[in-house]
């Protein structure tokens, strides 16, 4: 059987729910599990997430999924609904809407009754500057004087187009949200991702919404999960399935794009982009052979890569790590020309997937 697997650590998906606990204590914690959990599983992320506060998810199958296994948890749609008839499952589950334009806050108020009569918050969001979801700051505080004024709980929310970096624009948002947010008191508040959760402590309020960080890979372009007390939650493994001995002068791969320089040992490992591994190899990329770094070459192919295992002992069989806790999901992004949010989210289903 062709051994490509997606390991999920449960533990340490629990240790970083636990290090939100210990950076936001005054926060309730809206765990972000859309998109399948980021790619690891949504079932079985929420077994090890049972200590979130609530979930946020992107739209209304994502949280019915998350009823159909049984959690109870307040969960936010956080693009809020798509169509009015949505509504009937919104209060049959007992989802949170959020609003970001007019047409939903009537839809929203058509049914305020069975929605306020469960206790549902309303998340409305302020676009500070982003220009993606929200009404402008010149909007937003007559929008929350009239839901208010139906009966509806409101949550201020934003999200920081720049969290993970220092720009301008950020010092704009965060002023425009608390300008808001006072104009608009008493008022819940939500305005933090995960690297906003480690960067503005001041801005934690009633909600934090951290995702990438739950998972164990880094928010910060120039900060790695170990710096950030976290722990990878996926290991992306595979086999060295054949072993080629090769002369200085010999191609590897489509394209002939790799010639040895000197004898070579190389390894096949059974992972390619069929599986989800980034085929872009804009800088030298790198898989671990227990704990050391091995560099891959040539092409990536749908089911196979190629590794230079010259400096390390392999023989088929040996255990690959694509990404996990050795390689990190973010190193193999940077030499792929994208984000460790994108790798993960854009496995395939092809790979086993076993709980550890
Ligand atoms: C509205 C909102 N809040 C929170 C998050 C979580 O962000 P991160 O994964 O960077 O923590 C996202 C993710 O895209 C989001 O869209």
């Amino acid at each position: 059987m062709r051994q490509a697997t997606v390991y999920i650590d449960s533990d340490a998906l629990q240790y970083n729910l636990n290090r939100v606990k210990q950076l936001a204590p005054h926060s309730q914690i809206v765990s972000m599990v859309k998109a399948n959990a980021y790619g690891h599983g949504v079932k079985d992320c929420l077994a090890a997430l049972d200590a979130t506060d609530a979930f946020g998810v992107a739209c209304l199958e994502e949280a019915l999924e998350i009823r159909q296994l049984g959690y109870s948890q307040p969960i936010t749609l956080i693009e809020g609904i798509f169509s009015e008839d949505e509504m009937q499952q919104v209060i049959e589950h007992k989802l949170e809407c959020l609003i970001h334009q007019s047409q939903q806050v009537e839809w929203l108020i058509q049914h305020k009754q069975a929605y306020n009569a469960l206790g549902l918050k309303v998340w409305v969001k302020l676009n500070s500057g982003m220009n993606r979801l929200g009404f402008k700051v010149t909007e937003i505080i007559d929008v929350i004087q009239r839901l208010k004024s139906e009966g509806f709980r409101c949550v201020l929310t934003m999200h920081f187009a720049n969290a993970d970096a220092d720009h301008p624009l950020n010092e704009q948002q965060k002023q425009q949200f608390l300008h808001v947010k006072e104009a608009c008191a008493p008022i819940l508040a939500s305005c933090c991702n995960s690297a906003a959760i480690y960067k503005y402590p001041e801005l934690h309020f009633d909600f934090v919404r951290p995702g990438i960080m739950l998972y164990g890979a880094s928010p910060f372009a120039d900060k790695n999960v170990y710096e950030l007390d976290l722990k990878p939650v996926m290991t992306f493994s595979a086999e060295i399935i054949a072993l080629n001995q090769i002369q200085q002068g010999e191609f590897v791969g489509y394209g002939s794009s790799f010639t040895a320089s000197c004898p070579s040992n190389i390894a096949i490992v059974s992972i390619g982009y069929g599986d989800g591994y980034p085929r872009a190899y804009l800088k030298p990329n790198f898989v671990a052979i227990d704990e050391q770094l091995v560099p891959v070459i040539g092409r990536v192919s749908m089911d196979m890569i190629a590794i230079d295992v010259t400096q390390v002992k392999a023989e088929l069989g040996t255990k690959v790590e694509l990404w996990g806790k050795h390689r990190l999901v973010d190193d193999v992004a940077a030499a792929n020309g994208t984000i460790g949010y994108e790798l993960l989210c854009r496995l395939s289903n092809r790979p086993i997937r076993k709980v550890i």
